[in-house]
């Protein structure tokens, strides 16, 4: 178990460790992203997290930074590393691997060669 003061953290990046990301380099992606920010120093800026699926299996390997909200496709450890480096040199060039950004309080998905996905069931009452 850790506890870490995450006062000064200014970026959060989720890994996906779900089965389907996992088959396609999750964990070698998890290593780059994690390798880079400890070869930057950037340890007290970034947080990184493994998850569970985050329900885009079809975009595997999915990466997700806040504070922006930005999902990523189909990232490689090299991605990674470039992610990583995003904050010291920005453009590192990850366009292409933009899945959804967070606009207008929602999600947009910029990515129109990924599936849209099943639509999410509407809610009724509380
Ligand atoms: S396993 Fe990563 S999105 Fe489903």
């Amino acid at each position: 178990m850790t506890t870490w003061n995450l006062s000064g953290v200014n970026s959060h990046i989720l890994i996906c460790n779900g089965s389907s990301c996992m088959r396609k380099g999750g964990e070698e992606v998890t290593e780059a992203i994690r390798r880079e920010i400890a070869e930057l120093n950037l340890d007290s800026r970034i947080h990184t997290t493994r998850t569970r699926c985050n329900g885009r299996c079809k975009d595997a390997c999915i990466v997700i930074e806040y504070p922006e909200g930005t999902w990523y496709k189909e990232m490689t450890p090299e991605l990674g590393r470039r992610l990583a480096r995003n904050h010291i040199e920005s453009d590192q060039g990850l366009h292409d691997s933009v899945l959804y950004s967070y606009e207008d309080s929602q999600y947009v998905q910029i990515s129109s060669e990924s599936e849209k996905g099943k639509d999410k069931p509407i809610k009724v009452g509380g």
